[in-house]
Order: C-alpha cells, then structure tokens, then sequence
C-alpha cells in the first residue's frame, strides 16, 4: 500500500519536473526567436563570439560556461534596460554599434575596442538579448 502510494508520488513529482522542463524550454526558444528576430544575429554564434573576443574576461554572463569576469558589470537583462552603459539608448543598432565601438560612445570607459567586426557583433547582440 505504502509502495504504491511512494510510486505514485513519484511519478507525479517526474510529471512536474518534466512540464516545468517543457514549459522553460518553450521560454527559451521564444526568447532566442524574438532576440534574432530584433538583432538579426544567431545566438549560438553570439555565445562563441562571446569567448573569442575575450568579453567573457571582463564580463560575468548567464549561460556561458568561464565567463565570470568582474571588470565590467554582469551582462544580464539587457533586453528591459532603457540605457546600453548607461549612455546610449538601448536598441538593437546602438547595442551592436557600443559591443563594436565603445570608445567612440564613450571615451573615458574601460571597456576596450576589442576588433570584433559587426557580423560577430550582431551574433552577441542577439545573445545578450535572449537571455534573462
Ligand atoms: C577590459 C574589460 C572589458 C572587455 C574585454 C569587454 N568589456 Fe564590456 N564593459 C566593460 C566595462 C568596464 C563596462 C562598463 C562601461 C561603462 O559603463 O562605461 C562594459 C560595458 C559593457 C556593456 C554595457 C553593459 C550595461 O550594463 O549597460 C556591454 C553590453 C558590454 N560591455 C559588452 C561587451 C562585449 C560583448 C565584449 C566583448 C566583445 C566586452 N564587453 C568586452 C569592460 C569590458
């Protein structure tokens, strides 16, 4: 009787456990559409792009492996913020534009011009806005 009762708590905890899975899966791949959609950039190219143009040692950000940098601030949430640095209103051309050119907007932030070319800039754009 008690074994019964155990597996059927069981199953139902796996039931659970796989709809949150299914129901964040679902989260996730409408927020990757709507992110390449704005930047027209490929968000596992922007993830890569991430780790060879070294962002990943200046920046902490969500969802890419060793990127735990603490010079710059976390790379979090940029889709809901209303400034990129807090200088540049935050669109898709201008985040793009600040990733490639930094100095340019601003010329006293130590954020450097790392040489990463607006093809790759567009990938990383279209990152940072899929995730949370
Ligand atoms: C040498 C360290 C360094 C490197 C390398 C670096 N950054 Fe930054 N980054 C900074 C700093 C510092 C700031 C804060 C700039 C400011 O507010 O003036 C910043 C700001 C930003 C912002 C604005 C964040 C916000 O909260 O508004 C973005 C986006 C960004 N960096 C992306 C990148 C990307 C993408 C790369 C790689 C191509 C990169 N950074 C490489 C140091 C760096």
């Amino acid at each position: 009787m008690i074994r019964a009762l155990l597996l059927i708590l069981l199953a139902a905890a796996g039931l659970a456990l796989a709809a949150a899975g299914l129901a964040w899966n679902i989260d996730r791949r409408e927020a990757v559409r709507t992110a390449q959609e704005l930047t027209g950039g490929n968000v596992e190219k922007g993830r890569k792009a991430l780790h060879a143009y070294g962002c990943v040692a200046c920046h902490t950000i969500p969802g890419v492996r060793l990127a735990r940098g603490k010079v710059g601030p976390r790379l979090e949430g940029l889709r809901e913020r209303v400034y990129i640095a807090g200088v540049l209103p935050n669109t898709p051309e201008n985040l793009i534009w600040w990733i490639q050119h930094p100095q340019s907007v601003d010329p006293k932030t130590a954020m450097p011009e790392t040489g990463i070319g607006p093809v790759d800039a567009r990938h990383v754009a279209a990152y940072l806005y899929s995730i949370d």
